[in-house]
């Protein structure tokens, strides 16, 4: 079905005009995406593999595979799964610090994956060459004004904007004031996309009215039918409120910790525990600075598959965002979709 046709359908009581205001601010981020909805749905390790990714792109938004640490055999199975799934478009998102970034990107050349989300910081030199020569497009993080503008000089495609009501490894600032910040200065010279915090229909529109062409959302996904999480790590995510999203804690200023958003469990006391050990053990000369900062980062590694896919959800990391408290159910990714859209369209339509 055309987006016209699905849009219209989610007409709700306010009649025609929310839904031709949506499909209008919309147009270029579908137009970018190839899809009927401007609806990212956000990498997610573990989580956003063959079956959530076909599913959202099913659905009539875009699937997102996250690579994290597949090595380039695991994501070229990865690609040809979906590919066997659906037929729409959908992306890979790659980790720039990969020690194998190179041979990733050749396989999404391989598989001719239409659009590469590059995350984890500024690429290394030649990664955006390499993408962009395969004919891909490529969608950046931009964590502030200053870097969303070299990213766009650098050859950007699109870029994602999110703030720090997200899931996952995340920056200072929040959603709505990277968007102040962002949008006003930079939608009408390149596709931008919101993320963080949005768990509503009425969210997605007041950030179109922005000058967002689109959203990325990756908390509100992850209780999807499709998705393969592990029911306990399901059942924490409806059980859990917004406060219980919170972000790690940094102990020591010379050990630094990029803060990840995930559930109050204890495994977060336990990384506030781990820092204070590290410390003394830094400050008693017993190991170096070097082994200090590896021994924090190697902390979190395997955290979120024991608690995705074993359903471990005290001794691993239950990353979540903020938008956790508007998770109520398991129901398949196009229910999903489709109320986010009703709740748009009426938001938009009750304008006037
Ligand atoms: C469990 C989980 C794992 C995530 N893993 C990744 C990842 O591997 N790479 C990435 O770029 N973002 C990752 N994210 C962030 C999502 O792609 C997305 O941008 C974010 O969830 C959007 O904010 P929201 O959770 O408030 O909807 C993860 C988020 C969650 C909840």
């Amino acid at each position: 079905m055309s987006g016209e046709g699905m849009i219209s359908e989610a007409r709700g009581v306010h009649g025609d005009a929310g839904a031709g205001r949506l499909k209008q601010l919309m147009q270029r981020g579908t137009d970018f995406l190839g899809t009927e909805y401007a609806i990212m749905g956000g990498a997610m390790s573990w989580v956003s593999e063959r079956n959530l990714v076909s599913a959202i792109s099913n659905a009539g938004g875009f699937g997102v595979i996250a690579c994290g640490a597949m090595n380039p055999e695991l994501l070229d199975a990865e690609i040809a799964a979906t590919k066997t799934r659906t037929a729409k478009p959908f992306g890979v998102n790659l980790i720039t610090m990969h020690p194998q970034l190179s041979e990733l990107i050749d396989v999404c050349a391989k598989h001719q994956v239409t659009h590469v989300v590059l995350a984890g910081g500024l690429p290394p030199g030649g990664a955006i060459e390499r993408i962009k020569s395969n004919g891909a497009k490529l969608v950046a993080f931009a964590p502030a004004l200053a870097l969303a503008k070299k990213m766009i000089r650098s050859g950007a495609d699109a870029l994602v904007i999110e703030g720090m009501e997200a899931g996952g490894h995340i920056g200072p600032v929040s959603t709505s004031v990277l968007a102040q910040e962002i949008l006003p200065h930079v939608a009408a010279d390149i596709p931008v996309f919101v993320a963080g915090g949005i768990g509503r229909g009425e969210a997605i529109a007041a950030y179109l009215e922005m000058g967002a062409v689109g959203v990325q959302i990756g908390t509100r996904l992850v209780c999807a039918t499709e998705s393969i999480a592990h029911a306990n790590f399901k059942k924490a995510f409806i059980r859990a409120s917004a406060r219980d999203a919170i972000p790690s804690v940094q102990i020591d200023p010379r050990l630094p910790v990029i803060p990840v958003r995930a559930l109050k469990n204890r495994e977060m006391e336990n990384f506030s525990a781990k820092q204070v050990e590290v410390a003394a053990k830094l400050d008693s000369g017993e190991i170096e600075m070097g082994e200090a900062q590896l021994q924090i980062e190697h902390y979190w590694a395997g955290a979120l598959r024991r608690a995705v896919i074993d359903g471990d959800v005290e001794s691993g990391s239950v990353m979540a965002g903020q938008s956790v408290g508007m998770v109520k159910r398991e129901e398949p990714v196009a229910a999903i979709i489709a109320e986010l859209v009703e709740e748009a369209v009426a938001a938009l339509g009750a304008r006037g």
